[in-house]
């Protein structure tokens, strides 16, 4: 079953990637993913976002779905487990690896997410030396990067994040759906930008 869902799910991601020019520029869709085995770690935000009824979008229905339908699936990410951000960060932000560890599919080309937030929850200053592009899928937040305006991110929309750039999200009345990629540097995981967030 877990099988079926994230090969739909990473079919449509190759797809709405291919089809996005600042997407496709920023890293080509890997040409060397491979199946790994995966063990699921559920956590709370996984089933927020399987009742999430607000997850607004034109363009990506499908996409969004495929990521809500492969949530039991997935192994949530806890990657702040052990930060005093507290109970309800973690019982709130929600994150699984379509690409890369403790995913479904592997790649040495790059590394690929979901984030799914719900309304007025704010993702604190963090940064890491990995290159980042958030797609905004569905719903929409509040991106904030160093040296740069605050944007608001509907469907479609993308924030592009460089090495070790301190970034930040808010939501608002709405929760935020994005399908994130890594170019580089992966071996180093994110960490709060401690003077930022005091
Ligand atoms: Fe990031």
């Amino acid at each position: 079953m877990s099988k079926i869902v994230f090969n739909k799910l990473i079919n449509i991601a190759e797809s709405v990637h291919k089809n996005h020019p600042l997407v496709n520029d920023f890293c080509e869709f890997p040409d060397d993913i491979q199946l790994q085995d995966l063990s699921p770690n559920h956590i709370v935000p996984s089933t927020l976002l399987q009742k999430e009824t607000d997850l607004f979008t034109k363009k990506y229905q499908i996409f969004r779905d495929a990521f809500i339908e492969a949530s039991p699936f997935a192994h949530w990410r806890e990657t702040y487990k052990d930060t005093d951000i507290g109970k309800d960060f973690m019982e709130r932000f929600g994150c699984y690896c379509l690409i890369g560890p403790n995913a479904p599919f592997f790649s040495l080309k790059m590394h690929a997410f979901v984030v799914y937030m719900p309304p007025h929850l704010f993702y604190p200053w963090h940064n890491h030396p990995g290159e980042e592009m958030y797609l905004t899928i569905a719903g929409e937040a509040e991106f904030m990067k160093v040296g740069e305006e605050n944007e608001v991110l509907k469907a479609g929309g993308v924030s592009e994040h460089k090495s070790n750039q301190p970034h930040a999200m808010r939501t608002q009345n709405r929760p935020v759906m994005a399908y994130v990629i890594w170019r580089n540097n992966f071996e180093t995981g994110p960490v709060w930008t401690d003077h930022l967030n005091s």
